[in-house]
């Protein structure tokens, strides 16, 4: 999709569709209305007197053959209540708008930006929506691919604002926007294509096009290292594990190497069947996304490269599926974690803790000053929190803050759960220094206890994004499948440190 500024008025731009947002609260006499009415020849005010077309969020209205307007025809989505605007919502309706496009083959949009106060945010935002938005998870479908496509996005905005300013914004927002869609490619892979192998082969590919340094870490080197944690895991599948190790320039330096300012951690099962602790079979193809926190990272670092990013970051992505074979590990086995810690793993369905564990690690070990790290972990948190927040844990108070604060923008819901020390009496073990499962109640909780005991004092914050992974309803802005959580939020974050 080609995407680019617009500039002039919307009345005089020749187009498929216009897409015009229009707020619950305002009125139809208010002066962008009444214009708009005037170029629509009366339609837009006799459809909202009618509530024909009631400016709820996401809902539409479309009218063909507008006579004033150089467009074919003109779409009003509904953007909710003026107060309640955010840059998301902006986000979701440039969305909504594409996605409405999609469906009416119309490959030439104009999306007109209201409702921002900064052009520059606005600009970036609607890029982001409508790369996001005309993605499809049909990877393998052998007909009719790409045919929907919107080949031409044309943002305008309802301001002056500098031209040269808003290109780049707009640029900003499509390498974000790919990387986003990248990284839902990744999960939307299925099991049998998206090896561990595979993916690190992938991510060389991505991300040395990006200018990122990659390396991939062996199964030899690891029992070196002793990360026995992560090697338990892989133990039961025939697909040989990998680390993944990905720097920003920054970080990798040209021999005058600088200590990580941020590891970031995402978790890489390409495929989670269990192991000996086998999950029942109803939804277990879901589990071919357990690497949806490394496809996270990744595509981050991907974005922050393209950006320039000038902040050593260093990402570890632990690869390994975790299966049932006739080596695998047994519940009762216990490990010596890289840490040094002894594991005695009770569930070996509880798999995710194990290689963030040592991941967690060797990133101190690389000298990380903080860290982020982002898994598929606890089905508890989907209960706790549905499909609506990913959990939020951790040391680093700025951090989880500053998270919170950019949902606005990026649009990904976030939610802190305490860790307070009471719940570590639950990971206590018998025999080891730890187990690898507390008792059933707050999972989610007791996870991050887990994984808090190999961070030990550098600030860390986890997100728990099990159930955000993938997308079974859909929604106006988006398919249904791989979502792609983490990497607005990743960025925003390095972003905005
Ligand atoms: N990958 C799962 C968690 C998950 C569940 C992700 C649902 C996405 C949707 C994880 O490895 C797991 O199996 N966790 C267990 C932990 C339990 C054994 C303590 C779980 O949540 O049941
Ligand atoms: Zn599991
Ligand atoms: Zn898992």
């Amino acid at each position: 999709m080609q995407i680019e500024h617009q500039s002039g008025e919307y009345r005089n731009v020749a187009c498929d569709m216009l897409i015009f947002p229009v707020f619950e609260d305002e009125t139809a006499g208010s002066p962008a209305l009444r214009s708009l009415d005037k170029a629509a020849g009366g339609m837009v005010h006799s459809a909202l007197a009618s509530k024909e077309f009631k400016p709820e969020l996401y809902n539409r209205w479309r009218l063909h053959n507008p006579g004033g307007l150089r467009a074919r025809s003109l779409l009003l989505v509904g953007a909710g209540k003026k107060t309640d605007f955010t840059p998301a919502r902006l986000r979701e309706i440039a969305g909504t708008g594409v996605r409405t496009a999609r469906s009416s083959f119309s490959g030439s949009v104009v999306f007109l930006c209201r409702g921002i106060q900064s052009p520059s945010l606005a600009a970036r935002v609607a890029a982001e929506g409508a790369l996001y938005a005309n993605y499809e998870s049909d990877l393998y479908k052998t007909r009719d691919r790409d045919e929907k496509d919107v080949k031409k996005f044309r943002i305008l905005i309802d301001r002056k604002a500098a031209g040269r300013e808003i290109e780049e914004d707009i640029r900003r927002g499509i390498e974000i926007g790919e990387a986003t869609n990248f990284a839902r490619t990744l999960a939307n892979e299925p099991a049998n294509i998206l090896t561990p192998s595979r993916f690190a082969e992938r991510a060389l590919e991505e991300g040395s096009r990006a200018g990122l340094a990659l390396r991939v870490m062996e199964r030899d080197e690891m029992e070196k290292l002793g990360m026995n944690a992560l090697l338990a895991v892989s133990r039961g599948s025939d697909e040989p594990p990998k680390m993944l190790v990905v720097e920003t320039p920054a970080a990798a330096g040209n021999g005058r190497k600088r200590k990580p300012a941020y590891g970031l951690i995402g978790k890489g099962v390409t495929f989670d069947s269990g192991g000996i602790s086998l999950k029942p079979s109803e939804k277990m193809e879901d589990m071919k996304a357990d690497m949806a926190g490394g496809a996270a990272v990744l595509g981050a670092m991907v974005a922050l490269a393209r950006l320039g990013t000038r902040m050593p970051i260093v990402g570890l992505i632990p690869l390994v599926e975790n299966m049932p074979g006739g080596r695998a590990t047994k519940p009762g086995d216990v490990v010596r974690s890289f840490l040094g810690k002894t594991i005695e793993i009770i569930n070996t369905d509880a798999e995710g803790r194990l290689i963030m564990a040592d991941a967690l690690y060797y990133a101190r070990k690389m000298g990380a000053r903080r860290i982020l790290d982002i898994a598929t972990l606890t089905g508890a948190c989907v209960v706790a929190l549905g499909h609506v927040n990913a959990g939020m844990m951790g040391t680093d108070r700025k951090a989880i803050d500053q998270l919170r604060k950019n949902c606005d923008t990026t649009g990904e819901g976030l939610w802190q759960l305490p860790i307070c020390d009471a719940y570590r009496r639950e990971i206590r073990s018998e025999i080891a220094d730890m187990k690898n499962v507390g008792n059933r109640w707050a999972g989610a909780i007791t996870a991050a206890k887990f994984l808090q005991e190999f961070t030990e004092d550098v600030p860390w914050v986890h997100l728990d994004i099990a159930g955000m992974d993938l997308d079974h309803d859909g929604r106006p802005f988006a398919c249904k499948g791989a979502t792609g959580f983490g990497v607005r939020t990743i960025v925003q974050l390095m972003e905005s440190l």
